[in-house]
């Protein structure tokens, strides 16, 4: 909050407090001529207010409600002192929203850590056969995962599908750990500036025969040339991808970034950089190896 706002809400926090307190004590009683009169006859005292004949008494508010009035009033001067809400004085108390969401997890942390400790030395091989690792391993791939590879982990357009057996970087309990620990970066360099637009084209050609899709016989041949020089390195000569680099397989028909033709044009001549988000900073090791037991299974049971 700018300073103009915290003296503003200073200001028209103490203008109503004081104000209702001020209002409450001037009109306890309202000053009247025939008070006397009136008590004199033993009648009540009125405001000399009368409408249609109908008179308005000078009764003081009763004294449960007005003394109700000046404890929240006491209470709304004690808490401002306490608590954040007096512009941007911070309150004795030191209290912040962040401060008490952190303590939460603290305590939650503390509190399940022996839980997941269990499993954090068990071999994902066993983890898999404990329902209740796998119960818990859903529900942390709900929370972590789910929104880039999807509830069921079977994944979108550029977020790889976890629950088969294609692997970008490999599907051993060790390598599945070292991604979700790690993060992957995947670096598909741009190829249309050194290929040309029929480089990409005769090369598209290729990588559909690779998978004995229909082609053009004639770029095709081409396009082999082409792979060659600027792609086996990374995709392996026989087109099959490297699981060090995160070169997808390009002879199995499955597609991170579809595989129409426009699309897989699209792919080569502009590259691509799918990023998988490194969790150690998040997540701890025994939560890490529950997740991976529950990716491992999802790619095993189908
Ligand atoms: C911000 C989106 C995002 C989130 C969140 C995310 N991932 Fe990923 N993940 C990706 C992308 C993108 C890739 C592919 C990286 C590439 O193209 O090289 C990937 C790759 C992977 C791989 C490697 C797949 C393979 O084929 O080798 C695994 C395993 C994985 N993620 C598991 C997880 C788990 C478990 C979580 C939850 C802790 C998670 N991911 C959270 C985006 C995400
Ligand atoms: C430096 C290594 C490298 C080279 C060289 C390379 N690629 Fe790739 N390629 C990759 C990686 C890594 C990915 C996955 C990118 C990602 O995960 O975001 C990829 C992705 C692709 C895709 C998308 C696959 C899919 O499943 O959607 C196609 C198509 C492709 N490459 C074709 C080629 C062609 C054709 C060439 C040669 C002109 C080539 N690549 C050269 C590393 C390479």
């Amino acid at each position: 909050m700018s300073t103009f706002w915290s003296i503003w809400v200073i200001v028209m926090t103490l203008i109503v407090l004081g104000g209702s307190v001020w209002l409450l004590l001037a009109t306890r009683r309202i000053e009247v001529t025939d008070a006397k009169q009136a008590a004199e006859k033993g009648q009540p005292s009125t405001t000399g207010h009368s409408y249609d004949g109908i008179e308005e008494y000078d009764n003081p508010l009763p004294s449960w409600w007005f003394n109700m009035f000046m404890i929240t009033a006491i209470f709304a001067v004690i808490y401002i002192l306490l608590y954040p809400g007096f512009g941007n004085f911070k309150g004795f108390l030191g209290w912040t929203s962040a401060g008490e969401w952190e303590r939460d997890v603290d305590r939650a942390e503390q509190r399940y850590a022996p839980v997941y400790a269990k499993y954090r030395d068990m071999p994902i091989e066993e983890i898999i056969s404990d329902p209740d690792a796998m119960k818990m391993g859903q529900r942390l791939f709900n929370n972590n995962c789910s929104v880039c590879h999807g509830s069921d982990g079977r994944g979108s357009y550029g977020f790889p599908n976890l629950a088969d057996a294609d692997w970008l970087y490999g599907g051993t309990a060790e390598a599945i750990k070292a991604s979700i620990t790690h993060g992957r970066t995947g670096v598909m360099p741009a190829w249309g500036g050194a290929i040309g637009e029929d480089g990409v084209d005769q090369v598209t050609e290729y990588v559909f025969s690779l998978s004995g899709r229909q082609h053009d016989a004639a770029k095709a041949q081409q396009g082999q040339q082409v792979y060659g020089t600027f792609c086996a390195s990374c995709h392996a000569v026989d087109g099959t991808g490297n699981t060090a680099l995160g070169a997808p397989n390009l002879t199995d028909g499955i597609w991170l970034y579809g595989g129409s033709p426009t699309l897989v044009k699209h792919s080569i001549r502009a590259g691509r950089n799918g990023n998988m988000p490194a969790q150690q900073g998040q997540l701890k090791s025994d939560k890490i190896n529950l997740l991976a037991a529950y990716v491992y299974r999802l790619s095993k049971v189908q």
